[in-house]
């Protein structure tokens, strides 16, 4: 027996500030571990196509690091304090935008939760507000180290010129001229 058919709001758009969605479909952030070198590349904007084609209104990106404090120690994570990456991110917006999809880049700063497990990188003491191990990965020895202001000053700053590309969108623009960012 056929059921009869009810139409779902999930497939209605939906204005989200000024921004209209063409549906409710949203992907929710997910790892790849696809980074080209630690840029935004090809492959992940390919990745992220595929799910504008198949018709999500939104797709969100994987964490991308705001900062060299915050590599976290997973092999191929997104160093978005790379000046490089500012054309990858551009051609993945482009991308993204011509199959109808809106994206959010996810800026991220691990704090206590850096996995410094990976012996390939480079095992660095995780930066947090305080010396608190992280109570999700405890791996035995990843006390922080207390950040200092001028640190926090870094990282806010890398944040608010990041936070800035991604709300331009196409247009993305970059301004710094700050030593981690150039
Ligand atoms: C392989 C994988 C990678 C993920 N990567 C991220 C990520 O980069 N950032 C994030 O906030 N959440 C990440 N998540 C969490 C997902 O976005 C999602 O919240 C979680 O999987 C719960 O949704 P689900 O029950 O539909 O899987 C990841 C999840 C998985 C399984």
């Amino acid at each position: 027996m056929f059921r009869t058919y009810v139409p779902s709001i999930l497939f209605e758009p939906i204005d989200i500030g000024p921004v209209t969605m063409r549906n409710r479909i949203v992907s929710s952030a997910s790892f790849s571990a696809m980074s080209d070198n630690g840029l935004f590349g090809e492959r992940i904007a390919l990745y992220h196509a595929e799910k504008a084609k198949a018709g999500v209104a939104l797709t969100i990106t994987e964490e991308l690091a705001v900062h060299p404090s915050t590599e976290f120690g997973l092999s191929r994570n997104v160093r978005a304090f790379d000046r490089a990456s500012i054309a990858r991110f551009r051609r993945f917006t482009e991308i993204v935008h011509k199959y109808g999809a809106k994206t959010i880049g996810q800026l991220w700063h691990a704090g206590c939760h850096n996995l410094n497990r990976n012996q390939q990188l480079d095992i660095r003491i995780p930066l947090a507000v305080s010396p608190v191990p992280s109570m999700a990965f405890q791996d035995g020895y990843s006390v922080p180290r207390e950040l200092t202001t001028r640190e926090i000053s870094e990282i806010q700053e890398d944040t608010r010129i990041l936070r800035r590309i991604c709300s331009t969108g196409d247009s993305m623009v970059w301004k710094s001229t700050r030593r981690t960012v150039t």
